[in-house]
């Protein structure tokens, strides 16, 4: 595995079950390790999945000299990853977010968010890849409410992620990585 070199701290990339994932390499973890992050990448148990069949899994390991959690250590284990100083969870399904807000922590990923979410000095910037339906869900606003009052940066509104209906994205629909690597750059400079 290569090391990459730190000078701007680590970067705590979470994602997430959702379209686009399989991009999450060229199009976060790349551009983060060129801009001097060292990248400590944790997947929900779903999306690990997905990233183990698609062959990303290894790339990311090999890419960012740190393996790649989705589940949790044990008690007896040391920590696989260094302390964070910026989580960005993207892309992050309605599920995902959902819990996020609600501080559910059933998972390794949401173990990391949910203590990061309201921690002082701590960024957590969240893109939720969502389509119409369900940001149509009751509880959605409610969400989005209590992640702003804890200080998340949400990712979203009409000109950077406009909502579509299930399965009518257009396929080339790319994720707003850009947007997300200036999130992270706003919120650590
Ligand atoms: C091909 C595929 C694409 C999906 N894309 C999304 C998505 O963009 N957003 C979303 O919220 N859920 C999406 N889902 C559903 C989530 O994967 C599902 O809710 C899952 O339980 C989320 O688990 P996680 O939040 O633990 O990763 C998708 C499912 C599949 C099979």
């Amino acid at each position: 595995m290569s090391q990459a070199r730190t000078p701007r701290g680590v970067l705590g990339v979470v994602a997430s079950a959702a379209g686009g994932l399989d991009s999450l390499r060229t199009g976060l973890v790349e551009p983060a390790l060129a801009r001097g992050w060292r990248v400590a990448v944790t997947l929900t148990p779903t999306a690990g999945r997905w990233l183990r069949a698609s062959g990303e899994w290894s790339r990311l390991e090999s890419l960012t000299g740190l393996p790649v959690r989705d589940a949790p250590r044990l008690p007896t284990d040391p920590r696989p990853h260094p302390p964070v100083t910026c989580y960005v969870a993207a892309p992050a399904t309605a599920n995902t977010v959902a819990k996020l807000a609600l501080g559910i922590a059933d998972n390794q990923a949401l173990t990391q968010l949910t203590e990061a979410l309201g921690t002082p000095g701590l960024p957590v910037i969240v893109f939720p890849h969502i389509n119409a339906a369900h940001a149509r869900h009751p509880s959605w606003p409610t969400h989005l409410t209590h992640l702003h009052r804890a200080g998340a940066h949400v990712i979203q509104g009409p000109t950077v992620w406009p909502l579509h209906e299930p399965a009518a994205d257009p396929p080339s629909r790319e994720l707003p990585w850009a947007a997300i690597l200036r999130a992270v750059d706003e919120a650590t400079n």
